[in-house]
């Protein structure tokens, strides 16, 4: 049995404190919670039956832990969990892992050094459409690779923006692309491969915010396939879609719904046993843009922990993503191709803002 800790008490810390406090996790429990606002940390505290602390270092020097899960404002994830490492218990830290390079590079050497096991929360992956569209690939189903898009087509307006005081700053939270499309930018990744070159634009439409909510890029992959990403927070009146399509030469996936939980499309030329099947049995829309990835995932870190396995989406692999978007970013300041690997100069992501 592992027992869980939470730092930070906000909006998604519902979804992991009911998923571990109501025992959804086969063998784990969740045994403290901790929130500078100790409101927020009682609330849940109580809900549970469990402690609740306001700092996270008494947090773990009091209580046997196992794994703690880092749910505070992105701007912050580097400091608390280079904090938490030396505790040496494994991490779980939600998406984004961090805001710059340097502070993504710090927290896996740290977590290196003291053996935590660093997971990043990318709960999309494990959506079963995703896995079966992943296994088609890792199968060579599509051949020569063309085209893979992403659209992120989500209302956030800006009651959601004032809600709390970080949300769409630069220092802090970014915009749509780290924000929002954060999970969609990672599957284009995970599916086609590593990317050669950017090149993007972005603006702020509909609220009042530093960073984007809509951005358009058009990629190039290594194996020289193409890719496009739509993103924006600012549909109206409600989310339309998270979404992505696979394109190659022997067949074409779609999948939908509001959060790439739904087969749409399961199209390829040569046929094999159970094609037909798939549009029935993965074609579940979840009813919220969360999905239900986070119980996939929790149970994916348990694995990982207790039988010794690596993590599908460790600090490595949180930074190639993280990588991406201030490459995207750096393309917006610069309005010109990037190709990666590069060194940003001017994306502004993870800075304090000048104005
Ligand atoms: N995986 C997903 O689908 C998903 C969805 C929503 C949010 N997120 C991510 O989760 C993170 C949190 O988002 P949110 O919407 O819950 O934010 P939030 O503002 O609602 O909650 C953050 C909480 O962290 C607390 N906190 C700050 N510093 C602390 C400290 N030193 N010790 C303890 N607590 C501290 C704050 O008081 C606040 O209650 C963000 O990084 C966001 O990107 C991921």
């Amino acid at each position: 049995m592992l027992k869980f800790a939470l730092v930070g008490c906000g909006r998604i810390a519902k979804r992991h404190s009911e998923l571990l406090g109501l025992n959804q996790i086969e063998k784990a429990s969740l045994v403290a919670v901790c929130d500078i606002d100790i409101e927020k940390a009682k609330k849940i505290a109580e809900q549970f039956n469990i402690s609740y602390y306001t700092d996270m270092d008494k947090m773990m020097q009091n209580e046997d832990i196992d794994v703690v899960s880092v749910l505070t404002e992105s701007g912050y994830h580097a400091k608390h969990v280079i904090n938490l490492a030396k505790y040496s218990k494994h991490i779980v830290v939600e998406k984004p892992m961090a805001l710059t390079l340097d502070d993504a590079d710090e927290m896996i050497r740290i977590c290196d050094k003291y053996n935590a096991k660093l997971f990043v929360v990318k709960q999309n992956r494990f959506n079963v459409p995703v896995l079966k569209l992943r296994e088609a690939l890792e199968a060579n189903r599509f051949g020569k690779l063309v085209l893979g898009t992403i659209r992120v087509r989500w209302c956030r307006d800006q009651n959601y923006y004032n809600q709390a005081d970080w949300r769409g700053k630069w220092s802090m939270d970014g915009g749509v692309l780290t924000n929002q499309a954060s999970h969609h930018v990672d599957l284009l990744e995970w599916m086609m491969g590593d990317v050669e070159s950017v090149f993007a634009k972005s603006t702020t439409a509909l609220v009042n915010i530093e960073a984007e909510d809509t951005a358009v890029v058009t990629l190039k992959f290594k194996n020289g396939a193409l890719g496009i990403i739509e993103a924006t927070t600012a549909v109206r009146p409600k989310d339309l879609e998270g979404s992505i399509s696979i394109l190659g030469e022997k067949g074409t996936v779609e999948i939908g719904g509001f959060a790439v939980n739904k087969m749409l499309h399961w199209n390829f030329t040569d046929k094999i046993d159970g094609d037909d099947e798939v549009m029935v049995n993965y074609s579940v829309n979840p009813p919220n843009v969360y999905g239900f990835g986070h119980q996939a995932y929790y149970e994916h870190v348990v694995d990982s922990v207790l039988n010794n396995k690596a993590q599908l989406v460790d600090g490595l692999v949180g930074r190639k993503s993280l990588e991406l978007v201030m490459a995207i970013y750096e393309s917006i300041e610069t309005e010109k191709e990037v190709f990666l690997r590069f060194k940003p100069t001017r994306c502004k992501l993870g800075q304090i803002s000048e104005e």
